[in-house]
């Protein structure tokens, strides 16, 4: 987290302007008609008024692929002919022995519990500050989504809150690799380890994010990725499950085609079908092509926006720790600091963000606080596994006060405005400078 300041105006300005134009960060004057004081918001001019460049991005490649795809009628998992060719890319990208497609992340992380023997009246433990489906794919299941608190500063489930959440049916850990930043991977895992747990790693937001110089996903038991529109890597819906574990990789195969096995066609497990049209692979042989042009660009343009930021009070970015080598920038991860904004609503601080043009989202609400989850619980299916006492406790336990602080704080920036120009960027340091300028004006 950054220092706060408690500078007057005039010397933040003072102290402001100078240091964005060191750093570069906001090489132009603010050459806004009318008064350039005044927020978009309460009816001044935006700081951008034309579009950020758009997300998923693609080229000829994945026009000559799925028009390949089409003419050669072999659509469907069985035959298609980019499916396996993906597979095969994704596991030596990311370095693992093994990748199977899924029609999305969800399906991904419910098949690693299936594979992992998970189910009715087990436990898993993950992470509060996530996309819901992580917490579905347990629920689908009736297994009890036990969560560890947030770790404030990077917006990770907090490792040193697992252990004492531990119970006799603890099947599973998933730390989700938020934003595209790693998790504190070596805690979990000695975690997992010391009470012979296994790890599955969330990384449907972290393609090519790395823990001390390897890839997030191939750390723990399984790693799930999505391939879903807004993602990194994208091709609409899709998702893959990897693992250096071959009986699992195989059992996988079989799991996502109704546990036929592929030698005795004989339907040798309990099930489902989890297959893919060909289209959506053949859109992410394409969408490689420009990968790591794309990636190298969002990272670059990442670390100059936080150069840009450090110099404007009233934000915290979201923090890596020191083993995390590499950040996707899937989304842009930060904090406001109430006290800077007089109190005001993270939905006002994000309000007057998109106001001025920029991409910025309020982010997660707690989880645990959703209807949903009161009423899984009270569901015939949860009663029926587990006992009224385990559901009392877990009630009472379920309290996570660094995670509520987290969600009316955080909010995030979407990666269109890091894949275009650094001018764009530009603006949305400009966009920070006059908003966070006006905070007094926004309570
Ligand atoms: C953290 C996390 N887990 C799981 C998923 C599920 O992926 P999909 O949308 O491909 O099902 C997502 C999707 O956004 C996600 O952000």
């Amino acid at each position: 987290m950054q220092k706060r300041t408690t500078l007057s105006r005039r010397e933040f300005l003072g102290k402001t302007s100078v240091g964005l134009a060191a750093a570069g960060a906001v090489p132009r004057t603010f050459a806004i008609s009318g008064n350039p004081k005044a927020l978009a918001l309460q009816g001044g001019t935006p700081v951008r008024s034309k579009p950020f460049p758009d997300w998923p991005q693609t080229t000829e490649a994945e026009e000559r692929n799925i028009l390949k795809s089409l003419r050669n009628h072999r659509w469907c998992t069985a035959d298609g002919e980019f499916i396996p060719k993906f597979e095969k890319a994704w596991a030596e990208k990311v370095g693992s022995r093994g990748c199977v497609i899924t029609p999305c992340g969800t399906h991904a992380l419910q098949m690693a519990l299936e594979l992992l023997g998970v189910g009715p009246g087990d436990e898993v433990i993950t992470s509060p500050y996530t996309y819901i489906a992580t917490v579905d794919a347990i629920m689908m299941g009736y297994s009890l989504p036990v969560f560890a608190d947030s770790d404030l500063k990077t917006f990770q489930l907090d490792a040193d809150d697992i252990e004492h959440r531990i119970t006799e049916r603890t099947r599973a850990i998933i730390p989700v690799h938020i934003y595209g930043a790693p998790s504190h991977l070596d805690k979990v895992l000695a975690i997992g380890k010391k009470h012979n747990i296994p790890v599955i790693e969330d990384a449907c937001q972290a393609h090519h994010a790395e823990w001390k110089g390897k890839k997030v996903g191939t750390w723990g038991t399984i790693g799930c990725f999505s391939f879903q529109e807004s993602k990194v890597l994208p091709a609409g819906e899709a998702g893959a499950l990897v693992s250096d574990n071959d009986d699992l990789i195989a059992k996988a195969y079989m799991f996502r085609n109704f546990g036929s096995d592929p030698h005795t066609h004989r339907y040798e497990s309990r099930a489902f079908k989890y297959r893919i049209s060909d289209f959506a692979a053949a859109v992410l042989m394409g969408q490689l092509e420009r990968y790591e042009e794309l990636c190298a660009k969002r990272e670059k343009h990442a670390a100059y926006l936080a150069a840009g930021l450090k110099k404007i009070p009233g934000f915290m970015m979201q923090e890596n720790y020191p083993e995390s080598t590499r950040q996707n920038h899937y989304c842009f991860g930060m904090r406001y600091d109430r006290e800077h904004f007089k109190n005001v609503s993270r939905s006002k601080v994000v309000s007057a963000l998109k106001a001025e043009g920029i991409l910025a989202d309020a982010g997660y609400n707690p989880l645990n606080k959703e209807p949903f989850l009161e009423r899984s619980l009270n569901s015939r299916g949860f009663q029926a596994v587990f006992s009224s006492e385990r559901l009392e406790k877990y009630r009472r336990e379920t309290n996570l006060p660094k995670n509520d602080e987290l969600c009316a704080t955080a909010f995030l920036l979407e990666q269109n405005m890091l894949v275009g120009e650094k001018s764009d960027v530009d603006d949305v340091l400009e966009a920070f400078n006059k908003v966070q300028m006006n905070a007094s004006v926004l309570a």
